[in-house]
Protein backbone atom coordinates (compact mmCIF):
# COMPACT_ATOMS: atom_id res chain seq x y z
CA UNK A 1 0.00 0.00 0.00
CA UNK A 2 1.15 3.56 -0.52
CA UNK A 3 1.41 5.22 2.01
CA UNK A 4 3.07 8.32 1.04
CA UNK A 5 -0.35 10.35 1.02
CA UNK A 6 -1.25 9.29 4.58
CA UNK A 7 2.21 10.75 5.48
CA UNK A 8 2.23 13.64 3.80
CA UNK A 9 -1.94 14.08 5.25
CA UNK A 10 -0.64 13.43 9.00
CA UNK A 11 1.81 16.91 8.56
CA UNK A 12 -1.14 18.31 6.95
CA UNK A 13 -3.06 16.84 10.29
CA UNK A 14 -0.51 18.69 12.86
CA UNK A 15 -1.91 22.03 11.12
CA UNK A 16 -5.13 21.14 11.11
CA UNK A 17 -5.00 20.33 14.77
CA UNK A 18 -3.40 24.23 15.58
CA UNK A 19 -6.37 25.37 13.28
CA UNK A 20 -5.99 25.71 9.67
CA UNK A 21 -9.30 24.93 8.28
CA UNK A 22 -10.71 22.13 10.56
CA UNK A 23 -14.11 23.32 9.59
CA UNK A 24 -14.00 21.12 6.62
CA UNK A 25 -11.11 18.73 7.01
CA UNK A 26 -11.09 17.82 3.19
CA UNK A 27 -10.64 21.09 1.96
CA UNK A 28 -6.29 20.76 1.76
CA UNK A 29 -6.75 17.25 -0.40
CA UNK A 30 -6.42 17.30 -3.96
CA UNK A 31 -8.84 14.93 -6.23
CA UNK A 32 -6.23 12.95 -6.61
CA UNK A 33 -5.60 12.50 -3.10
CA UNK A 34 -9.01 11.48 -2.57
CA UNK A 35 -9.12 9.21 -5.02
CA UNK A 36 -6.01 7.30 -3.43
CA UNK A 37 -7.34 7.23 -0.15
CA UNK A 38 -10.81 5.88 -1.34
CA UNK A 39 -9.22 3.04 -2.95
CA UNK A 40 -7.33 2.18 -0.18
CA UNK A 41 -10.34 2.41 2.20
CA UNK A 42 -12.62 0.01 -0.34
CA UNK A 43 -9.01 -2.32 -0.16
CA UNK A 44 -8.88 -2.41 3.31
CA UNK A 45 -12.57 -2.92 3.82
CA UNK A 46 -12.71 -6.38 1.83
CA UNK A 47 -9.06 -7.28 3.85
CA UNK A 48 -10.77 -6.72 7.23
CA UNK A 49 -14.19 -7.42 6.49
CA UNK A 50 -15.83 -4.10 7.62
CA UNK A 51 -18.83 -2.03 7.22
CA UNK A 52 -18.60 1.83 7.57
CA UNK A 53 -20.99 3.38 8.92
CA UNK A 54 -21.24 7.18 8.92
CA UNK A 55 -22.86 9.84 10.36
CA UNK A 56 -24.73 12.43 8.30
CA UNK A 57 -22.20 15.32 9.65
CA UNK A 58 -19.28 13.62 8.86
CA UNK A 59 -16.93 15.48 5.88
CA UNK A 60 -18.34 14.46 2.36
CA UNK A 61 -15.60 12.48 1.61
CA UNK A 62 -16.41 10.46 4.59
CA UNK A 63 -19.62 10.06 3.72
CA UNK A 64 -19.40 8.98 0.10
CA UNK A 65 -17.03 6.15 1.35
CA UNK A 66 -19.45 4.92 3.65
CA UNK A 67 -21.93 2.04 2.94
CA UNK A 68 -24.28 3.26 5.34
CA UNK A 69 -24.58 7.18 6.22
CA UNK A 70 -27.86 8.49 8.52
CA UNK A 71 -28.68 9.72 11.66
CA UNK A 72 -28.35 7.94 15.05
CA UNK A 73 -31.38 5.86 15.03
CA UNK A 74 -30.32 5.21 11.19
CA UNK A 75 -26.69 3.88 12.76
CA UNK A 76 -28.00 1.87 15.47
CA UNK A 77 -29.94 -0.32 13.27
CA UNK A 78 -27.08 -0.67 10.91
CA UNK A 79 -24.98 -2.20 13.18
CA UNK A 80 -27.71 -4.02 14.53
CA UNK A 81 -27.81 -5.72 10.95
CA UNK A 82 -24.49 -5.87 9.55
CA UNK A 83 -22.88 -9.04 9.48
CA UNK A 84 -19.29 -7.92 9.08
CA UNK A 85 -16.83 -8.82 11.40
CA UNK A 86 -15.53 -4.89 11.77
CA UNK A 87 -17.60 -1.80 11.86
CA UNK A 88 -15.65 1.36 11.41
CA UNK A 89 -18.11 3.85 12.91
CA UNK A 90 -17.68 7.49 11.47
CA UNK A 91 -19.41 9.35 13.98
CA UNK A 92 -18.76 10.62 17.88
CA UNK A 93 -18.16 8.27 20.85
CA UNK A 94 -21.38 7.43 22.07
CA UNK A 95 -22.57 6.55 19.01
CA UNK A 96 -19.21 3.99 18.66
CA UNK A 97 -19.98 2.76 22.23
CA UNK A 98 -24.05 2.30 21.39
CA UNK A 99 -22.94 -0.31 18.55
CA UNK A 100 -20.06 -1.52 20.54
CA UNK A 101 -22.84 -2.70 23.75
CA UNK A 102 -25.34 -3.80 20.54
CA UNK A 103 -23.07 -5.95 18.77
CA UNK A 104 -20.68 -6.98 21.53
CA UNK A 105 -19.36 -9.84 19.16
CA UNK A 106 -17.79 -7.29 16.78
CA UNK A 107 -14.80 -5.22 16.69
CA UNK A 108 -16.33 -1.50 16.55
CA UNK A 109 -13.64 1.37 15.57
CA UNK A 110 -12.99 5.15 15.58
CA UNK A 111 -11.23 6.67 13.52
CA UNK A 112 -10.01 9.39 16.13
CA UNK A 113 -10.66 8.74 20.16
CA UNK A 114 -10.64 12.66 20.08
CA UNK A 115 -14.16 12.37 18.60
CA UNK A 116 -16.50 13.18 21.91
CA UNK A 117 -19.76 14.65 22.41
CA UNK A 118 -19.99 17.98 24.18
CA UNK A 119 -23.50 17.24 25.48
CA UNK A 120 -23.37 13.86 26.43
CA UNK A 121 -20.33 15.29 28.99
CA UNK A 122 -23.09 17.55 30.26
CA UNK A 123 -24.66 14.84 32.77
CA UNK A 124 -23.06 12.18 34.80
CA UNK A 125 -23.87 9.17 35.86
CA UNK A 126 -23.97 10.75 39.67
CA UNK A 127 -26.13 13.71 37.88
CA UNK A 128 -28.71 11.00 37.04
CA UNK A 129 -28.66 9.00 40.37
CA UNK A 130 -28.99 12.25 42.27
CA UNK A 131 -31.49 13.65 40.61
CA UNK A 132 -33.53 10.62 40.97
CA UNK A 133 -33.79 10.74 44.64
CA UNK A 134 -35.57 13.76 44.09
CA UNK A 135 -37.88 11.48 41.86
CA UNK A 136 -38.07 8.09 43.21
CA UNK A 137 -41.07 7.29 40.95
CA UNK A 138 -39.56 9.51 37.76
CA UNK A 139 -39.23 7.18 34.92
CA UNK A 140 -35.66 8.29 33.48
CA UNK A 141 -35.57 8.93 29.57
CA UNK A 142 -31.79 10.13 28.38
CA UNK A 143 -31.02 11.34 24.93
CA UNK A 144 -28.92 8.68 22.89
CA UNK A 145 -26.34 11.32 23.42
CA UNK A 146 -25.31 9.77 26.45
CA UNK A 147 -21.93 7.54 28.14
CA UNK A 148 -22.79 4.44 28.58
CA UNK A 149 -22.60 4.74 32.20
CA UNK A 150 -25.50 7.46 32.07
CA UNK A 151 -27.82 4.83 29.60
CA UNK A 152 -26.91 2.38 32.32
CA UNK A 153 -29.09 4.51 35.27
CA UNK A 154 -32.21 5.12 32.55
CA UNK A 155 -35.04 3.48 31.75
CA UNK A 156 -35.38 4.61 28.05
CA UNK A 157 -33.29 5.98 25.71
CA UNK A 158 -35.01 8.24 22.46
CA UNK A 159 -32.91 9.38 19.42
CA UNK A 160 -34.49 12.81 17.44
CA UNK A 161 -36.57 10.75 15.20
CA UNK A 162 -38.51 8.90 17.51
CA UNK A 163 -38.55 10.86 21.38
CA UNK A 164 -42.22 11.44 20.83
CA UNK A 165 -43.24 7.82 20.51
CA UNK A 166 -40.85 6.56 23.05
CA UNK A 167 -42.40 9.60 25.70
CA UNK A 168 -46.00 8.16 24.83
CA UNK A 169 -45.72 4.85 25.90
CA UNK A 170 -44.49 6.02 29.09
CA UNK A 171 -47.52 5.56 31.88
CA UNK A 172 -49.48 9.13 32.29
CA UNK A 173 -49.07 9.72 35.79
CA UNK A 174 -45.14 8.86 35.65
CA UNK A 175 -42.79 11.94 36.29
CA UNK A 176 -40.46 11.79 33.35
CA UNK A 177 -36.60 13.21 33.97
CA UNK A 178 -35.03 13.96 30.46
CA UNK A 179 -31.04 13.79 30.09
CA UNK A 180 -29.11 15.85 29.01
CA UNK A 181 -30.35 18.40 25.70
CA UNK A 182 -32.86 20.95 27.37
CA UNK A 183 -34.04 22.10 24.09
CA UNK A 184 -34.88 18.28 22.35
CA UNK A 185 -36.12 17.75 26.39
CA UNK A 186 -38.62 20.85 25.57
CA UNK A 187 -39.69 20.14 22.24
CA UNK A 188 -41.09 17.19 23.74
CA UNK A 189 -42.19 18.59 26.49
CA UNK A 190 -44.74 20.64 23.90
CA UNK A 191 -45.43 18.13 21.68
CA UNK A 192 -46.27 15.32 24.33
CA UNK A 193 -47.89 17.59 27.20
CA UNK A 194 -46.39 15.00 29.69
CA UNK A 195 -45.09 15.81 32.74
CA UNK A 196 -40.90 16.18 31.64
CA UNK A 197 -37.97 17.97 34.08
CA UNK A 198 -35.50 18.74 31.57
CA UNK A 199 -31.58 18.79 31.96
CA UNK A 200 -30.27 21.27 30.83
CA UNK A 201 -27.33 20.60 28.55
CA UNK A 202 -27.11 21.89 25.31
CA UNK A 203 -24.71 20.90 21.61
CA UNK A 204 -22.46 24.24 21.34
CA UNK A 205 -22.86 23.86 17.48
CA UNK A 206 -26.86 24.07 17.49
CA UNK A 207 -26.76 26.83 19.49
CA UNK A 208 -24.60 28.27 17.23
CA UNK A 209 -27.16 29.43 15.45
CA UNK A 210 -29.31 32.44 16.46
CA UNK A 211 -32.50 33.80 16.02
CA UNK A 212 -31.36 36.67 13.84
CA UNK A 213 -29.31 34.03 11.65
CA UNK A 214 -33.25 32.20 10.98
CA UNK A 215 -34.63 35.76 10.64
CA UNK A 216 -31.94 36.83 7.91
CA UNK A 217 -32.55 33.85 5.91
CA UNK A 218 -36.69 33.87 6.29
CA UNK A 219 -35.95 37.48 4.85
CA UNK A 220 -33.47 36.92 2.23
CA UNK A 221 -35.48 33.49 0.76
CA UNK A 222 -38.87 33.74 1.49
CA UNK A 223 -39.91 30.59 -0.42
CA UNK A 224 -37.35 28.78 0.87
CA UNK A 225 -38.71 25.79 4.09
CA UNK A 226 -37.35 26.31 6.97
CA UNK A 227 -35.87 22.79 8.20
CA UNK A 228 -34.93 22.39 11.82
CA UNK A 229 -33.21 19.90 14.00
CA UNK A 230 -34.72 20.02 17.77
CA UNK A 231 -31.38 20.35 19.44
CA UNK A 232 -31.29 23.60 17.69
CA UNK A 233 -30.74 26.27 20.62
CA UNK A 234 -32.73 28.63 18.62
CA UNK A 235 -36.02 26.26 19.73
CA UNK A 236 -37.99 28.33 22.01
CA UNK A 237 -38.05 31.92 19.89
CA UNK A 238 -38.21 30.37 16.63
CA UNK A 239 -39.64 26.55 16.61
CA UNK A 240 -42.92 28.19 15.41
CA UNK A 241 -41.16 29.19 12.18
CA UNK A 242 -40.15 25.58 11.20
CA UNK A 243 -41.94 24.15 8.87
CA UNK A 244 -40.58 21.09 9.82
CA UNK A 245 -38.60 19.57 13.19
CA UNK A 246 -36.90 16.46 11.82
CA UNK A 247 -33.76 14.50 12.58
CA UNK A 248 -30.80 14.83 10.33
CA UNK A 249 -31.87 11.74 8.22
CA UNK A 250 -35.87 12.89 8.45
CA UNK A 251 -34.29 16.15 6.93
CA UNK A 252 -32.54 14.44 3.84
CA UNK A 253 -35.48 12.46 3.12
CA UNK A 254 -38.05 15.19 3.89
CA UNK A 255 -36.39 17.43 1.09
CA UNK A 256 -36.83 14.49 -1.70
CA UNK A 257 -40.42 14.75 -0.69
CA UNK A 258 -41.20 18.41 -0.62
CA UNK A 259 -42.35 20.26 -3.81
CA UNK A 260 -39.88 23.30 -2.59
CA UNK A 261 -36.65 24.25 -4.79
CA UNK A 262 -35.01 25.87 -0.99
CA UNK A 263 -34.29 24.94 2.08
CA UNK A 264 -33.08 26.64 5.04
CA UNK A 265 -31.22 23.96 7.48
CA UNK A 266 -30.64 24.50 11.15
CA UNK A 267 -28.78 21.61 11.87
CA UNK A 268 -24.63 20.99 11.94
CA UNK A 269 -23.30 22.30 8.43
CA UNK A 270 -21.94 18.39 7.67
CA UNK A 271 -25.83 17.37 6.47
CA UNK A 272 -25.67 19.72 3.55
CA UNK A 273 -23.40 17.62 1.57
CA UNK A 274 -26.17 14.88 1.48
CA UNK A 275 -28.57 17.48 0.06
CA UNK A 276 -26.50 18.89 -2.35
CA UNK A 277 -25.41 15.52 -3.52
CA UNK A 278 -29.10 13.72 -3.56
CA UNK A 279 -31.24 16.98 -4.77
CA UNK A 280 -28.71 19.07 -7.41
CA UNK A 281 -31.39 20.99 -8.49
CA UNK A 282 -32.51 22.60 -4.45
CA UNK A 283 -30.98 25.00 -3.00
CA UNK A 284 -29.71 24.88 0.38
CA UNK A 285 -28.93 27.41 3.28
CA UNK A 286 -26.91 26.80 6.36
CA UNK A 287 -28.97 28.38 9.28
CA UNK A 288 -25.14 29.53 10.01
CA UNK A 289 -22.02 28.58 9.12
CA UNK A 290 -20.47 28.34 12.89
CA UNK A 291 -22.81 25.50 13.05
CA UNK A 292 -20.15 22.98 13.30
CA UNK A 293 -18.99 19.75 15.69
CA UNK A 294 -15.50 20.38 16.04
CA UNK A 295 -15.97 16.69 16.93
CA UNK A 296 -17.05 15.10 13.96
CA UNK A 297 -14.32 17.13 12.52
CA UNK A 298 -11.88 14.59 14.19
CA UNK A 299 -12.40 11.76 11.82
CA UNK A 300 -10.81 12.52 8.47
CA UNK A 301 -10.37 10.41 5.21
CA UNK A 302 -6.62 10.44 6.62
CA UNK A 303 -7.39 8.86 10.12
CA UNK A 304 -10.33 6.63 8.85
CA UNK A 305 -7.71 4.55 6.45
CA UNK A 306 -5.42 4.41 9.04
CA UNK A 307 -8.01 3.15 11.39
CA UNK A 308 -8.78 -0.32 9.49
CA UNK A 309 -4.83 -0.50 8.30
CA UNK A 310 -3.76 -0.79 12.11
CA UNK A 311 -6.98 -1.86 13.43
CA UNK A 312 -7.27 1.30 15.87
CA UNK A 313 -9.18 3.00 17.76
CA UNK A 314 -11.44 0.12 19.28
CA UNK A 315 -14.59 1.36 21.44
CA UNK A 316 -15.23 -1.45 24.25
CA UNK A 317 -17.77 -1.44 27.11
CA UNK A 318 -16.96 -3.10 30.01
CA UNK A 319 -20.17 -6.00 29.76
CA UNK A 320 -21.39 -5.57 33.37
CA UNK A 321 -22.47 -2.23 32.33
CA UNK A 322 -23.11 -2.71 29.40
CA UNK A 323 -25.62 -5.53 30.50
CA UNK A 324 -27.24 -2.48 32.39
CA UNK A 325 -26.79 0.20 29.43
CA UNK A 326 -28.09 -1.72 26.14
CA UNK A 327 -31.70 -2.05 28.61
CA UNK A 328 -33.35 0.97 27.83
CA UNK A 329 -31.64 1.34 23.99
CA UNK A 330 -33.36 -2.48 23.46
CA UNK A 331 -36.25 -0.87 24.99
CA UNK A 332 -36.34 2.02 22.02
CA UNK A 333 -35.22 -0.44 19.19
CA UNK A 334 -38.40 -2.66 20.26
CA UNK A 335 -40.76 0.42 20.39
CA UNK A 336 -39.54 1.79 16.96
P1 LIG B 1 -29.51 12.78 14.63
O1 LIG B 1 -29.87 11.51 15.32
O2 LIG B 1 -30.71 13.61 14.22
O3 LIG B 1 -28.60 12.53 13.47
O4 LIG B 1 -28.74 13.71 15.65
C1 LIG B 1 -27.59 13.26 16.27
C2 LIG B 1 -26.82 14.34 16.85
O5 LIG B 1 -25.88 14.09 17.58
C3 LIG B 1 -27.23 15.68 16.57
O6 LIG B 1 -26.31 16.59 17.11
Amino acid sequence: MNMDVLTQQSTQQKGHAAGANWRNPGAHRSQADTDRLMNQLIELKKKRNAVILSHNYQEGALQDGADFVGDSLGLARSAQETDAEVILFCGVHFMAETAAMICPDKTVLIPNMAAGCSLADMVTAKNIRDWKKKFPDGVVVCYINTSAAVKAECDYCVTSTNGIKVIEQIPKDKDILFVPDFYLGSYLKAKTKRKIHVWKGYCPAHQAILPENIDRLIDDHPEAEFLMHPECGCTTKQMHLADKVLSTEGMVQYVGKSDAKEFIVATETGILHRMQKFYPDKSFYAASEQATCHHMKQNTLENTVLSLLNMQYEVKVDPALAKRAIKPIERMLEIV
